[in-house]
């Protein structure tokens, strides 16, 4: 028998063998979530891990990324127990098979934080921002003559509005004539509720200088420069006026997955670990022999 004191008692050993031996295959083995997806659309996440037999619970959490501050707590999505079918907790979210969720007709205020937790003896997680963006009620560009303003000079000049509401995240617009940026327009944003946003510029022209059959172009695109979908507006300018609206969605990607990291998070006791449960063994032995 050992001396009082030394090693560890067999049963006390055992079990930190099997801690040991449980937990290091844990891993969250395949994560998909997009970074960015289109209002409207369905999307699908992805939390595949290793060692299904041994896992207690798979759950799915959002934090909401608009949500006034007193509710900005995390927010469950999905969860299975391990014996239990899958539960689901939200209106807009389906599940599939290993634990993939898709959300349903994503809206503005889906934006978040999308994280998935797995857990056994040890806890496993994985998390990433999904910004859900939209061009709103679409882009409105107007372009009219006016009067002569309070400028120097008698031409009369063309006024150009741009607008769009209802866009999520925050958006800005740029207009540009034959294809040059006019610097330094003028832009009012309003609202914010939901990370919904109205935003309005205006441009005034002197129609000295600008051609027949010149672009004018206004483009929406985001602040958060990790959604890289623009969409444009174009009027085609002719001096006999009363110019309409046609639109364009911008051919960019609409939404890249941005982590599908492998292999990256999980549990892992290092092969140290596995030397030192062999050391307690060769130990425990010792001391029976
Ligand atoms: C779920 O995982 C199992 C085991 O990896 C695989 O055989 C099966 O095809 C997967 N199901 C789906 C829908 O991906
Ligand atoms: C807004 O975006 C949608 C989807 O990309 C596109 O089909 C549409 O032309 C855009 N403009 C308006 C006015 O909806
Ligand atoms: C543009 O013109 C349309 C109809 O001519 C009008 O309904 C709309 O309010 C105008 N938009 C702006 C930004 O002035
Ligand atoms: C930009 O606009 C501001 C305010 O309208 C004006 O004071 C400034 O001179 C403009 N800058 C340029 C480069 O046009
Ligand atoms: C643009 O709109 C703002 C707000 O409606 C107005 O104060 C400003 O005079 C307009 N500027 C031009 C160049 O039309
Ligand atoms: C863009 O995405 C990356 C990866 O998800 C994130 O780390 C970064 O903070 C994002 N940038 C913004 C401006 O949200």
């Amino acid at each position: 028998m050992p001396a009082p004191g030394r090693g560890c008692g067999l049963h006390t050993c055992l079990m930190l063998l099997c801690v040991v031996a449980g937990s290091r295959q844990l891993s969250i083995t395949e994560f998909a979530v997009p970074s960015t997806v289109e209002a409207g659309n369905n999307v699908e996440l992805q939390c595949r891990h290793s060692d299904a037999e041994r896992v207690d619970y798979v759950k799915w959490w959002w934090t909401p990324l608009y949500a006034a501050s007193e509710d900005q707590n995390r927010v469950l999505l999905y969860q299975r127990l391990t014996g239990h079918a899958a539960e689901i907790a939200r209106k807009n979210v389906e599940s599939k098979d290993n634990d993939t969720i898709v959300l349903m007709n994503l809206k503005s205020y889906d934006s978040g934080v999308y994280e998935c937790e797995v857990s056994n003896v040890a806890e496993v997680r994985r998390h990433q921002e999904l910004i859900v963006f939209s061009n709103g009620t679409g882009i409105e560009l107007n372009v009219s003559k006016i009067e002569d303003g309070p400028d120097e000079d008698d031409a009369e000049e063309v006024l150009v509005l741009c607008e769009v509401h209802d866009a999520t995240p925050l958006p800005k617009l740029s207009i540009s004539v034959d294809d040059i940026e006019i610097d330094n327009i003028t832009q009012y944003v309003t609202g914010g509720d939901n990370g919904v946003y109205d935003v309005f510029a205006n441009l005034t022209l002197d129609s000295d200088d600008i051609d027949e059959g010149v672009t004018i172009r206004c483009e929406l695109a985001y602040e958060n420069t990790n959604v890289s979908q623009s969409y444009t507006s174009e009027i085609t300018y002719t001096s006999g006026t009363a110019l309409s609206t046609t639109e364009t969605p911008e051919d960019t990607t609409s939404s890249e997955v941005a982590s599908e990291l492998k292999n990256n998070n999980g549990v892992s006791y290092g092969s140290r670990w596995v030397l030192f449960a062999a050391s307690l063994v060769l130990t425990i032995l010792n001391n029976l022999l």
